[in-house]
């Protein structure tokens, strides 16, 4: 069985995606959610679908050997971040190149780097009234949103849009797409 982790800080929903289009799967499975954040509501939805969720706080975050002990013990061969919202550490980095893909709401390099996240980003898109949005599979490495690209998937953007009917337009191309594109990435 390939094992992945997922990262994640909060609502959750497209963790919760994950989790159920591998819970049958024969060669691959969530192992473990860790998280940034005690209160996070995907701590809940873990719960429910019997996946261990554990929070480390901020100071192991930035250190990260903790953790990277942590997923070298649980064996792990994927990390998956799912709206986490901590910057990823070299230590980290270093030990899982290549094995670490996050997701971002937009169609990256545009609407990516500092302070592009969640809402702000779709609030952006709106504004600069584009055509088209979507999402963005990529490699995860040093700079925030620069890792190599796997995948984009688009959305048209109409003129009556709201941040919100984006959003979840968005997500709907997040969860068809993300799982399918992890599952391929380990294949
Ligand atoms: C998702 O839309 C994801 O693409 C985005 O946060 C949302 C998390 O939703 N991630 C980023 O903006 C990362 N830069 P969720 O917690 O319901 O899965």
């Amino acid at each position: 069985m390939k094992r992945i982790a997922i990262f994640a800080s909060g609502e959750g929903s497209n963790a919760e995606a994950i989790v159920k289009y591998f819970s049958s799967h024969k060669e691959m499975e969530v192992v473990v959610l860790l998280s940034n954040r005690s209160m996070a509501k995907v701590h809940q939805r873990m719960e429910l679908l019997g996946v261990p969720s554990i929070t480390f706080d901020k100071q192991q975050w930035n250190e990260a050997t903790e953790i990277v002990d942590f997923l070298r013990a649980k064996k792990i061969d994927l990390i998956v971040l799912a709206g986490f919202l901590s910057i990823i550490q070299p230590p980290i980095i270093d030990t899982y190149y290549g094995k670490i893909v996050n997701i971002h709401p937009s169609l990256l390099p545009k609407y990516g780097g500092a302070g592009m996240w969640g809402m702000n980003v779709h609030n952006a898109v709106i504004a600069n009234k584009e055509k088209k949005s979507g999402i963005t599979i990529h490699y995860v490495n040093e700079k925030v949103d620069g890792g190599a690209i796997i995948a984009q998937y688009e959305c048209d953007v109409f003129p009556n849009e709201t941040p919100d009917s984006l959003a979840s337009k968005v997500h709907q191309l997040e969860y068809k797409y993300y799982p399918m594109e992890i599952e391929k990435l380990l294949m």
